[in-house]
């Protein structure tokens, strides 16, 4: 059976092959965002495969298409509520994008308060 981890709470679970990762998720009690009951149309649940080079979820579907870009596959995000588990896997959450804005913008201004 694949090993699923989720990283952010360092919790592994045994999950079985076809599984979606939100699916396991729920059963592990790790906690993704998510809007559309796991129907592909918030995009909420995106999150970051970190071993994706290894190949542990089956391909994107039609669905998953619509709302994942290349770039974005490439990078090895995926949508927990469609991607399908392969084999071991590691799964992070995504950046929050306002954390990361209100992040970027307090060091700009640290580094223009130090000139
Ligand atoms: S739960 Fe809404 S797109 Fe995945």
């Amino acid at each position: 059976m694949p090993k699923v981890t989720f990283l952010a709470k360092n919790k592994k679970i045994e999950a079985k092959q076809g599984e979606t990762i939100l699916q396991v998720a729920t059963k592990a009690r790790v906690f993704i965002s998510q809007r559309c009951g796991g129907k592909a149309s918030c995009a909420l649940c995106k999150v970051m495969i970190k071993n994706h080079n290894d190949d542990p979820l089956f391909p994107p579907e039609e669905k998953e298409l619509r709302l994942i870009s290349n770039e974005q596959l490439n990078q090895g995000i995926r949508l927990a509520c469609q991607a399908r588990i392969k084999g071991n896997v590691e799964i992070a959450p995504m950046e929050n994008k306002l954390q990361s804005i209100v992040q970027a913008q307090l060091e700009k201004q640290q580094r223009e308060s130090e000139l």
